[in-house]
């Protein structure tokens, strides 16, 4: 813990909920390790303007903005980022004065660069491969256009056709049914649907045996950290990426952002892997996390 005195940068994320954000240990974590005297906190949000208002407000430097505010934020920023006004969605706030001491606020989207910076980070190269991303959320947009600026091609799969084809649509990439995977040679499969995650650990997005046609699998749900999906792809002989990894790289962008410093992202996933533990072992002891 830094000493809060009175020239602590204040930062912290936005949405609802919060409470069991990873975010503060990551972004403390990183903070502390490089001395600075900075703190992240939770803020459970509903009413997005008074949101706004109170970080100007209250001098906040940086925020995170969660579901469901990445859309709502944009119309109280002062500068949007031009790859966030592409993706329509916001995950960042920087705070800053300019000469006249006005606040202004800038938002962007470091999502997109989470997935692809994971992946790079697994050495798995993406210019050129077929990749399959499972859903067709927000998660699955962002993912969907840091890979195609990446140079991969995309195929989007979902249970509900309407709004797969709907991002396929958007990100100028093809659709495929989820029964027709099948039939469907690709290199890397990502899955950013909520399938898998506790409580429903035996779900699986792709029948397990469809796993060992690609050479990589990733998953961007984090509990638990070996979904059955990644489990699977193991066996099956693919390299995998697990979920804390998009959230690791997506605020290490942040990180950046806010300080101008490359993150310290060894010491942020180490948090990450504690704060997971930690959370894991409140659960079974039923004891609420502090
Ligand atoms: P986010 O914005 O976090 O990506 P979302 O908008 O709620 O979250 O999207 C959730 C995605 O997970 C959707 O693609 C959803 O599929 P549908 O469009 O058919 O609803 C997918 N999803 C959630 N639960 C699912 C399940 N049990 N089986 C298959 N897909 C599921």
């Amino acid at each position: 813990m830094p000493q809060i005195n009175g020239n602590t940068e204040l930062f912290g994320i936005i949405g609802n909920p919060v409470r069991h954000s990873l975010s503060p240990a990551m972004h403390n974590a990183a903070f502390a390790s490089l001395g600075m005297n900075r703190v992240y906190v939770p803020m459970p949000v509903n009413d997005v303007a008074q949101a706004m208002s109170g970080l100007r407000g209250l001098g906040f430097r940086g925020a995170s903005v969660t579901v469901p505010h990445k859309e709502a934020v944009i119309p109280f920023l002062d500068e949007l980022d031009p790859v966030a006004d592409r993706i329509g969605a916001v995950n960042t706030l920087l705070l800053r004065h300019d000469r006249e001491g006005r606040t202004i606020v800038q938002g962007f989207n470091t999502d997109w660069i989470g997935a692809n910076a994971a992946l790079a980070a697994a050495h798995i190269e993406l210019h050129g491969k077929r990749v399959v991303v499972a859903g067709a959320g927000g998660a699955a947009k962002a993912v969907g256009f840091g890979l195609i600026e990446a140079g991969a091609e995309l195929v989007i799969t979902n249970r509900t056709a309407e709004s797969g084809q709907e991002l396929a649509r958007w990100l100028a990439c093809e659709f495929i049914e989820l029964d027709d995977l099948a039939w469907l040679t690709a290199d890397v499969f990502i899955n950013t649907t909520s399938v898998g995650m506790e409580p429903d650990t035996d779900g699986i997005i792709i029948p397990p045996g469809l796993l060992g046609k690609f050479s990589a699998v990733m998953d961007i749900v984090y509990a638990p950290l070996e979904t059955r999906l990644l489990r699977e792809a193991k066996t099956a002989g693919c390299r995998t990426v697990d979920g804390l990894a998009m959230l690791l790289h997506q605020g290490a962008e942040q990180f950046r952002i806010w300080t101008g410093m490359a993150a310290p992202v060894q010491v942020m996933r180490a948090a990450l892997e504690e704060a997971l533990r930690r959370k894991a072992a409140c659960a079974v002891c039923g004891k609420v996390v502090r």
